[in-house]
């Protein structure tokens, strides 16, 4: 096992009085709870640091569940090696990664893909697992999740599955944030017609990914519907809360999926469409499913974005920028010192 530090830099948020600081003196992790890795950065969720009732956070919490770094400790029938560049989401209840060396589990890990920065790869975990899981598990796009069922880059680097939803139509709410942008792009990968909806500011950047482009602030979803049901999406995926998380209903046809990962989704008074299905959920971590969506990112067809990178001691302008809802993908904070 290597030399780890006793002592490491950290950010902690305290759950008592909800106010983040920092410190040269947090206990460096055990090697028990699965690979320990030295971390090279990590990305905020957007209302992270109200999650503390769903989960068992002591009163002092490392927050930020992304990471990518290098493996420093081997786990007994894991494949990953001291030294594999891996990134990943470390599960919610367990200690984050806005520290010096953290712990992920071998099914949370995958190769940091080919030609992606460390940087860039912290940015990825938690939006692309959750939009894949939204689109393709939650929301059926492709009408089954069968491994078969679902876009994939196959061994010998063949795309398949490109043409599963054509003739679809999705809508994603928030459509330039970390989650959105991400579902742009797995719901065209299957072939499907995108709209998204995005100020005008994000414009040029969401119709970049594919998607044609709802300005929330001049036209709302029941204006831009107009009463046409061809006008509706069978999928409407809802990475934003509230009014416009209500509006997104104006927008599902009769028997259209509804599927929301905002928390505080509700029906519209007076109930939902005809045959609706809908659900809110909580992404699972599955490396193995990161490393499918490594696949198209080493082909380019599929990026994250990072909206700014900020230094550790910065973390609150770090978490500032999140919590403004107008991040353009994901805030990361870097937490390497060296240049790599
Ligand atoms: N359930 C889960 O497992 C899960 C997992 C990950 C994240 N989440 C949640 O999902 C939500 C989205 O997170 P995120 O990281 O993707 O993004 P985010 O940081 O919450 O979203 C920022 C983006 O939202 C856009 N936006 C703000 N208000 C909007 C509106 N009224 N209509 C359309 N777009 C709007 C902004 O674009 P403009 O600047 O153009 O307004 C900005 O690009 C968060 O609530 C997060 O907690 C849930």
């Amino acid at each position: 096992m290597s030399n780890l530090p006793q002592q490491q830099k950290a950010v902690i948020f305290n759950t008592t009085t909800d106010a983040l600081s920092f410190t040269s003196a947090a206990q460096t992790p055990s090697p028990h709870d699965g690979h320990v890795i030295k971390v090279h950065s990590t990305a905020i969720t957007n209302g992270e640091l109200t999650w503390a009732p769903f989960v068992d956070w002591p009163t002092l919490h490392v927050p930020c569940y992304d990471v990518s770094g290098t493996v420093v400790t081997e786990v007994a029938g894991s494949p990953f090696k001291v030294g594999d560049a891996v990134f990943g989401r470390v599960h919610a209840g367990r200690e984050g990664t806005a520290r010096e060396y953290a712990t992920l589990l071998p099914s949370e890990a995958a190769l940091v893909p080919e030609g992606l920065g460390l940087e860039d790869a912290s940015a990825i975990p938690m939006s692309a697992l959750t939009a894949w899981q939204a689109v393709f598990e939650k929301g059926l796009l492709t009408g089954s999740y069968a491994p078969a069922s679902v876009p994939r880059v196959t061994d010998a680097g063949e795309i398949q599955g490109a043409e599963l939803a054509k003739g679809k139509r999705v809508l994603v709410l928030g459509a330039a944030g970390g989650v959105g942008m991400m579902a742009i792009q797995f719901a065209r990968l299957a072939g499907a017609y995108v709209a998204g909806t995005a100020s005008g500011r994000n414009d040029e950047f969401v119709r970049g990914l594919g998607a044609e482009v709802i300005d929330y602030t001049t036209t709302s979803l029941k204006e831009y519907v107009g009463g046409e049901e061809g006008k509706k999406f069978d999928l409407v995926l809802g990475c934003v809360g509230g009014n416009a998380m209500l509006d997104g209903w104006n927008a599902v046809k009769d028997n259209g999926t509804y599927i929301c990962v905002t928390p505080g989704f509700r029906e519209p008074d007076g109930g939902k469409p005809a045959g609706v299905r809908s659900e809110w959920f909580v992404m699972d971590s599955r490396g193995s499913e990161l490393a499918a969506i490594g696949r198209f990112i080493e082909k380019g067809l599929v990026k994250g974005w990072v909206d700014s990178v900020w230094k550790m001691e910065d973390f609150e302008k770090a978490f500032a920028k999140t919590a403004t809802g107008h991040a353009r993908g994901k805030v990361v904070i870097k937490i390497a010192q060296d240049e790599e």
